[in-house]
């Protein structure tokens, strides 16, 4: 079974996108083993601690290069990606010649109380991802205008079309992460 690393990119305890990555590690865990990371505890980037990084930034880049792939399941802030989420992609990134992103096979999803439901986020989150080398699935994309009520507090997806799109969200991405091949760290 493929490791998948899923990041949230949201720093909130009731964060929304959380409960959305609960529900699509429990729709796809017939299929991929699911590890969590953590990154709303990391440091701001600071190039002057990237050689000697700290403990949190090790851990998470650990957990990163050892997956087969990556989710990345994010929030929109000022039509764009949320700063923890930036933070963490840019302590993967370094030192050069060490991210722990490259050639992951990626999918990536998100909700938001607002109507374009992280379309803004998940299209500047394509640019930031794509100098790393990651190869980020272009279908289905998956944005999602949060009703509360769509995802209940233990992760069963109640909306059935949005269950059915994150089914088929995982469907493909299952085969993405084969044709892409995964590219996993010893
Ligand atoms: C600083 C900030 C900026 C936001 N900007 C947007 C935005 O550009 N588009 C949008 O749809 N929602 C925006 N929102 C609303 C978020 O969609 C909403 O707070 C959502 O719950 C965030 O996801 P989370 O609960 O997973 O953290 C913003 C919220 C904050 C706090």
């Amino acid at each position: 079974m493929r490791t998948i690393a899923v990041v949230v990119g949201s720093a909130s305890a009731r964060s929304i996108n959380r409960r959305l990555a609960n529900a699509l590690e429990r729709l796809g865990a017939d299929r991929f083993s699911f590890v969590r990371v953590q990154i709303d505890g990391l440091p701001m980037f600071n190039v002057d601690l990237s050689r000697d990084p700290p403990a949190a930034v090790v851990r998470m880049k650990g957990e990163i290069a050892s997956a087969d792939g990556v989710i990345i399941v994010t929030p929109e802030h000022n039509r764009s990606v949320p700063a923890v989420l930036k933070n963490a992609i840019d302590w993967g990134s370094r030192p050069a010649g060490q991210s722990c992103w490259i050639g992951k096979p990626a999918g990536i999803l998100g909700a938001s109380t607002g109507q374009t439901g992280t379309a803004a986020a998940q299209q500047h989150l394509r640019n930031i991802l794509s100098p790393q080398q990651v190869v980020i699935m272009g279908q289905p994309e998956l944005y999602l205008h949060w009703k509360e009520g769509m995802v209940d507090s233990e992760g069963l997806v109640v909306d059935d079309m949005v269950k059915k799109r994150m089914e088929a969200f995982l469907e493909r991405y299952a085969a993405w992460v084969e044709r892409v091949g995964v590219k996993r760290a010893p």
